[in-house]
C-alpha cells in the first residue's frame, strides 16, 4: 500500500504554464513534415492537423530553433519572399523524409511567430551565439519587436507584417559548452556579457519585457564558474540573465521495444534524476546570486533512445513507458515549483519525446501528448508538498519508488497526479488529506489497458486517452495498475 499525503497549506510555489512548454528545432521531420508541410516549397504551409492537436492541449511556451542548428543559424536568411531564400548548410542534422542536410529556409521567423500567434503560445527564441555576433542578435530582436521607423521594423512590416510580435524569452546560444562553440564557462560567461549588452539594451526600444536564458551544464561546477565569470563589475545589473538552463535527456541504453523490465526501472530512475540537476543548478544560483533573481529552465528534455540517431532524424518509437517518465518528471518539477521557470520537452513533432507523430496525411498523439493534457491541470496553481511513502525496489546504486506523485491547489481544489512506476505490479494507494473534509473526487486512469511497450498509431491512439477510476469515497483508496498515470481532482471544504 502506497500512502500518499497531501498539505495544501505548505506551498511551495506557482506551477508556471511555462513547466509544460516545448522545443522545435530544424531536425529530421520535426519543422518539415511535422509543423509545416513536408514539400519545403513556397507554395506549402502550416501541418493544420498538427497544429490542431497542439491546440487542444495549449502549449505555453515553444523553444526554436535549436538546439544546435540555432548556432549556426542566421535569422535574415529565413525572412522575406520564400522563393528567394537561400538553400543553407544544415551542419548538424538531416531534414525531412528525405534526410537532406539542408535548409530551405522556407519556415523562418514571421513562420514562426505567425504560429506562436495562433496557437497563443508564448515564443522562446535561441539566438546564435556560436558563429553569430551580439549585432545580428540584437536585430533579430529589432526585427522581430520593434514598433518605430527603422530599416528593420520596416522590413518586418514589408514581409507583412504590420505590429511587433510579443517575444519575451530570448536564448543567449545553446549548449555552448558543446555545440555552441566548445566554450569554457569563463569563455561563455564573456560572451554572454557581451550579447546581454546589445540585446538587453533592445529591452528598451521594443514593448516586449525581454527575459535573457543563459545556457548552464548538467555536470561538473560548469554553472558555479559560469555564475562567478558572468557577475558584472562596472555596468548595468549585476547579473545580466533572468534565466539558467541545463538539459536532460535519459534511456541512452534502453531500446524500448527490446527491452526487459529491469532497464524499465533503470530508465525510470534514470528520468528522475532531473531532481538531483535542478537542485544542483539552484544551489550554484544560490550560492553567488538568488533563485529568486534568476529561475531555472530545463529547456530540452526527454526520453532519448538507441533508436534515435543523426542519420534517422532522431525518430524513435514513443511508448507508455516514455510518457510515464513525462508524467515523473512533471511531478517532480512540481515539487520544485519554487525555482522551476520553465521546462521544455524536446521536440515537440517527430524528433525524439515527441507529443505528436506524422506519417504523409496522418498525424496522431503519441502517449506522452496524454500525459500533457492530463497535466494542464496542475497550471497556475500552488504546488503543495505531498509525502508519499511508497514500496521502492533498489535499482543498481538507486532506489525506484514504485509509486510518485504531487499536488497543486486552487482554493478548495486540488489536483493530485499519481504515477505507478512498477512496469510489474498494480498498486493500491490511499490519499490522505490531514483537517480536510472531501465533498467531490473524480479520478482520471491513463494507459491501464496497455503495456510500457505500447506505441500509439492513427487508429490506436484514442484508446490511449484518459478513462475513469473507481475511488473508495471513504478513503479516498484506489488501485493503480502497472505503468498507470492518475489525475486525481480532489474538492474539499
Ligand atoms: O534535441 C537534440 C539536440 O540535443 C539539440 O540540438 C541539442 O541542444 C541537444 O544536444
Amino acid at each position: 500500500m502506497a500512502r500518499i499525503t497531501i498539505h495544501p497549506t505548505a506551498t511551495i510555489g506557482t506551477v508556471q504554464p511555462a513547466l509544460h512548454g516545448h522545443f522545435s528545432e530544424h531536425l529530421g521531420r520535426c519543422v518539415y513534415d511535422g509543423l509545416w508541410t513536408a514539400a519545403d516549397t513556397a507554395e506549402q504551409g502550416y501541418r493544420d492537423d498538427v497544429l490542431e492537436l497542439f491546440a487542444d492541449i495549449e502549449p505555453p511556451v515553444l523553444r526554436w530553433p535549436g538546439g544546435c542548428f540555432a548556432d549556426d543559424y542566421h535569422w535574415e536568411d529565413g525572412i522575406g519572399p520564400r522563393a528567394t531564400r537561400p538553400r543553407r548548410r544544415n551542419l548538424f542534422w538531416a531534414q525531412g523524409r528525405a534526410q537532406r542536410w539542408e535548409e530551405s529556409n522556407t519556415f523562418g521567423t514571421d513562420e514562426f511567430l505567425t504560429l506562436c500567434e495562433r496557437l497563443e503560445i508564448e515564443p522562446y527564441l535561441a539566438v546564435n551565439v556560436g558563429s553569430g555576433t551580439p549585432r545580428q542578435a540584437a536585430d533579430w530582436v529589432e526585427y522581430c519587436c520593434a514598433d518605430g521607423d527603422t530599416e528593420l521594423a520596416d522590413r518586418r512590416r514589408a514581409n507583412g507584417r504590420e505590429l511587433p510580435y510579443d517575444v519575451p524569452f530570448w536564448g543567449i546560444g545553446n549548449e555552448n559548452w558543446g555545440c555552441g562553440g566548445q566554450m569554457t564557462p569563463e569563455q561563455y560567461a564573456r560572451a554572454f556579457r557581451r550579447y546581454a549588452t546589445y540585446v538587453g539594451a533592445m529591452d528598451r526600444h521594443v514593448a516586449s519585457n525581454l527575459e535573457l536564458i543563459a545556457c548552464g551544464f548538467q555536470r561538473n561546477e560548469w554553472n558555479r564558474r559560469f555564475l562567478e565569470e558572468v557577475r558584472s563589475g562596472a555596468w548595468g545589473t549585476e547579473f545580466p540573465l533572468d534565466h539558467l538552463t541545463f538539459h536532460h535527456y535519459y534511456g541512452g541504453t534502453v531500446t524500448v521495444t527490446d527491452a526487459d523490465l529491469d532497464s524499465y526501472d533503470q530508465f525510470l530512475v534514470d528520468a528522475r534524476a532531473i531532481e538531483e540537476l535542478i537542485d544542483a543548478t539552484a544551489a550554484a544560483i544560490d550560492a553567488v546570486a538568488t533563485t529568486r533573481d534568476i529561475g531555472v529552465i530545463v529547456d530540452e528534455w526527454g526520453a532519448w533512445h538507441p533508436e534515435a540517431t543523426a542519420d534517422n532524424g532522431l525518430e524513435q518509437p514513443g511508448s507508455v513507458l516514455d510518457a510515464l517518465s513525462a508524467a515523473a518528471v512533471l511531478d517532480v518539477c512540481n515539487h520544485h515549483a519554487d525555482v522551476l521557470t520553465m521546462t521544455n520537452i524536446a521536440q515537440t513533432v517527430n524528433v525524439l519525446h515527441c507529443l505528436v507523430e506524422t506519417d504523409g496525411e496522418d498525424a496522431w498523439p503519441r502517449p506522452t501528448y496524454y500525459v500533457y493534457d492530463l497535466y494542464r491541470k496542475h497550471r497556475e496553481n500552488l504546488a503543495v508538498r505531498t509525502d508519499v511513502d511508497a514500496p521502492t525496489r533498489q535499482v543498481a546504486d538507486d532506489v525506484l519508488p514504485l509509486v510518485a506523485g504531487s499536488a497543486s491547489v486552487d482554493g478548495d481544489h486540488i489536483f493530485l497526479t499519481l504515477t505507478n512506476l512498477d512496469c510489474r505490479s498494480a498498486h493500491d494507494v490511499a490519499i490522505e488529506l490531514p483537517g480536510a473534509h472531501v465533498t467531490a473526487v473524480d479520478v482520471q486512469l491513463l494507459f491501464a489497458d496497455h503495456d510500457p511497450a505500447a506505441d500509439t498509431t492513427p487508429e490506436t491512439a484514442t484508446a490511449f486517452g484518459p478513462a475513469p477510476l473507481s475511488v473508495t469515497d471513504d478513503s479516498l483508496a484506489c488501485t493503480l495498475p502497472p505503468a498507470t498515470v492518475a489525475g486525481v481532482d480532489i474538492t474539499h471544504a
